[in-house]
């Protein structure tokens, strides 16, 4: 058995480990290891302190429980706690928008998030871990190419049907947590991308596998594994597909307008590798985006951008790259105290300053006692003037090279 006890804000053995060489006794460990996760998945709603307070906290119909209150945390056992956090609000007849995150941390990263929760209430109460608590994160089984073909099938035959679609709707809105994090109109969290162009951004196929489990893509988004059935994830895809936004998007006219040209040229894959890679050249791609383990990392990743995202949203990353800024890529203008401004993409931010990567690529920390102002920025990182500098067929080759760039498993109903 691994206990803690909180006497006057420090921490004290209460018992001890048997066995579990994996399980981590040091108390400073296992608080740090609490900190760490909740920065990395809990803060961004419930503030660095717990105090209810994270900038996404705004965006929420229901407020985020203030977790650091003594009232509230002498009203909740351990076990309760271990509950919301495992199996979302929604299943212990709270809030929806409180997420699930029993399907992609361990049972013991759960309790070092209590133990951490404990410790901001500073209430005293003694957390003991029960025995045999895993180690391991649960693994869900990967996608496989049957799997895929049968989603395929299903929404070739069903995926605009209303009755699938408004099943979808309801997971979305009512049951599940995407709004926690995700815009649809104007409602919803800043965590994730604005999920108001799913339709034009990215293929139904890539929601359908992103959804269903979102650590084989990216083994550290920040977006949890809600646990969806195949059934749900599904009918949520072909909800995503079908959503029209209530705000018209531009990018409807840019396509059937001045972009037309672009996408009925016939692009040369192989001619548009070399433009990509090109180090001399104007495009020079690779300066700033990795593709399978070669490039830059300033941008994202591109390496199965053919699988995930449509062609006109791929054209419009490359003509028009302020439109949609890629989650996580914000850029921010920082001001110091010395009068010298820095910019970059803002990675991480915490008490002690902000992390972001330099136009250079070069990772920098800038701590807050030097910062005199910052301001998040609505532009991006990434050139805009390539809609000058490259001619239409450079542009449609590079496109054919993008289009190449795919994850075996997926294949796609749409081109
Ligand atoms: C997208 C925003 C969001 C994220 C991310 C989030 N929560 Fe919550 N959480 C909420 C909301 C909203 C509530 C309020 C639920 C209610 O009172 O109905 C809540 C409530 C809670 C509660 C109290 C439930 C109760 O018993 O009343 C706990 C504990 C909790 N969250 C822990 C966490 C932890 C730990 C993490 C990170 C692993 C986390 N939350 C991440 C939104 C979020
Ligand atoms: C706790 C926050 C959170 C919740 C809950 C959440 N997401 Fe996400 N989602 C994110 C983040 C963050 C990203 C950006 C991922 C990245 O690049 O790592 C993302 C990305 C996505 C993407 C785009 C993937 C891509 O290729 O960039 C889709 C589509 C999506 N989420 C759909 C959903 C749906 C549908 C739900 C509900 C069933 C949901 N999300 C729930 C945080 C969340
Ligand atoms: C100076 C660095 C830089 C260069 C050079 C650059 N990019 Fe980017 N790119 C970025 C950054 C940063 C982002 C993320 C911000 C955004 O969405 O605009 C991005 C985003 C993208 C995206 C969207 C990815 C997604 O999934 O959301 C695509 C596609 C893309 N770039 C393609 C290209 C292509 C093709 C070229 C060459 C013609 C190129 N980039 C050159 C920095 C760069």
């Amino acid at each position: 058995m691994l206990c803690f006890a909180l006497i006057s804000g420090a921490f004290v053995w209460a018992g001890d480990i048997s066995g579990s060489p994996s399980t981590p006794t040091d108390p400073q460990i296992i608080l740090e290891r609490g900190k760490r996760l909740f920065q990395n998945y809990c803060a961004h709603c419930h503030g660095k302190y717990g105090d209810g307070d994270g900038f996404n906290a705004e965006f929420l119909d229901k407020d985020p429980t203030k977790l650091s209150n003594p009232e509230f945390l002498a009203k909740r056992s351990n076990d309760k706690l271990f509950r919301v956090i495992s199996e979302g609000g929604a299943r212990v007849k709270k809030s929806h928008l409180m997420p699930v995150f029993g399907h992609t941390l361990s049972e013991q990263e759960i309790w070092s998030l209590i133990i951490f929760i404990r410790h901001l209430g500073k209430n005293g109460v003694m957390v003991t871990v029960p025995e045999g608590v895993k180690s391991k994160r649960p693994i869900r089984p990967a996608l496989t190419r049957s799997d895929m073909a049968s989603f395929s099938k299903w929404f070739a035959e069903k995926g605009q049907e209303k009755k699938q679609v408004d099943t979808g709707k309801l997971l979305v809105m009512n049951k599940k947590s995407c709004l926690g994090c995700h815009q649809l109109n104007d409602e919803g969290g800043r965590i994730g991308p604005n999920l108001n162009r799913a339709s034009t951004n990215y293929k139904p196929e890539w929601i359908y596998a992103w959804i269903s489990n979102p650590q084989i893509f990216r083994p550290d988004t920040k977006m949890p594994n809600l646990g969806l059935g195949p059934e749900e994830a599904r009918v949520i895809a072909a909800f995503l597909v079908s959503f029209q936004p209530e705000e018209e998007d531009e990018i409807e006219n840019k396509i059937s307008g001045d972009w037309k040209q672009y996408l009925s040229a016939k692009g040369d894959p192989k001619r548009g590798e070399k433009i990509y890679n090109d180090p001399e050249g104007t495009a020079n791609c690779s300066k700033c985006h990795l593709v399978k383990g070669q490039g830059g990392s300033v941008g994202p990743e591109l390496s199965f951008v053919g699988t995930s995202r449509t062609r006109e949203f791929l054209l419009e990353s490359i003509l028009d790259p302020d439109a949609v800024i890629t989650s996580g890529y914000k850029t921010i203008l920082i001001l110091t105290k010395e009068g010298k401004f820095i910019t970059g993409i803002k990675k991480n931010e915490d008490d002690s300053g902000f992390d972001i990567v330099d136009k250079n690529g070069k990772d920098r920390h800038i701590p807050r006692n030097r910062i005199k102002k910052f301001k998040t920025q609505k532009v991006s990182t990434m050139p805009g003037n390539f809609k000058d500098l490259l001619e239409t067929q450079e542009v449609a080759d590079l496109l054919a090279y993008l289009g190449t760039l795919t994850l075996p498993i997926i294949t796609s109903s749409i081109e």
